[in-house]
C-alpha cells in the first residue's frame, strides 16, 4: 500500500479549536478520517508536534524510507523562522510538500516569506484543510 505521512507543526493540534475564522470548525482527526475514507488504497500516516527538534527527527526518521510515497509538512511558524527544518528537509530523500491551511500571502507580512519553500516539491496555501487533500493528490500523480 502506497503511504503518505502528514507533519503538522506548532499549534496545529487545537484545529477546530483555534482561530475556526482562520482555520475553520474541523479536527485534524475527523478530516483524517474524511481523508482514509476518501482514498482506502492509501496508508495516510500522521504526526503532530510542537517542538522543533521532534519534527527534525521525524523527517530525518521517514527521510530515507522508500516505501513513502511523501511527506506533506504543514510546519506552522515554524515555516516562517526554521532555518533547521529547511536543513532537514534538504537533507533527505523523500520528497516534501509544504502546505498552509490559510492563505500566508493574504495575511501579517511576517507570514509571507516561508524558510522551507526552496527545498520542498511545491506549496499549497489558502484552500482550507483542502490544502492537504491537494498536496496528497500531488503525490499520487506521479
Ligand atoms: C499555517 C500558517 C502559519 O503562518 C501559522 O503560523 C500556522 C498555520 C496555516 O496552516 O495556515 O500555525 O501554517
Amino acid at each position: 500500500m502506497t503511504r503518505i505521512l502528514i507533519i503538522n507543526g506548532p499549534n496545529l493540534n487545537l484545529l477546530g479549536v483555534r482561530e475556526p475564522g482562520i482555520y475553520g470548525n474541523s479536527s485534524m482527526e475527523t478530516y483524517l478520517e474524511t481523508l482514509r475514507s476518501r482514498y482506502p488504497d492509501y496508508s495516510i500516516e500522521y504526526f503532530q508536534s510542537n517542538h522543533e527538534g521532534e519534527i527534525i527527527d521525524k523527517l530525518h526518521s521517514v527521510g530515507f524510507d522508500d516505501g513513502l510515497e511523501g511527506v506533506v509538512l504543514n510546519a506552522g511558524a515554524y515555516t516562517h523562522t526554521s532555518l533547521a527544518i529547511a536543513d532537514a528537509i534538504a537533507a533527505i530523500k523523500v520528497p516534501v510538500i509544504e502546505v498552509h491551511i490559510s492563505n500566508v500571502h493574504a495575511r501579517e507580512e511576517v507570514r509571507h516569506h516561508s524558510m522551507i519553500s526552496s527545498v520542498c516539491r511545491g506549496v499549497i496555501a489558502g484552500f482550507g484543510m483542502d490544502s492537504y487533500r491537494l498536496a496528497i493528490e500531488s503525490l499520487m500523480v506521479r
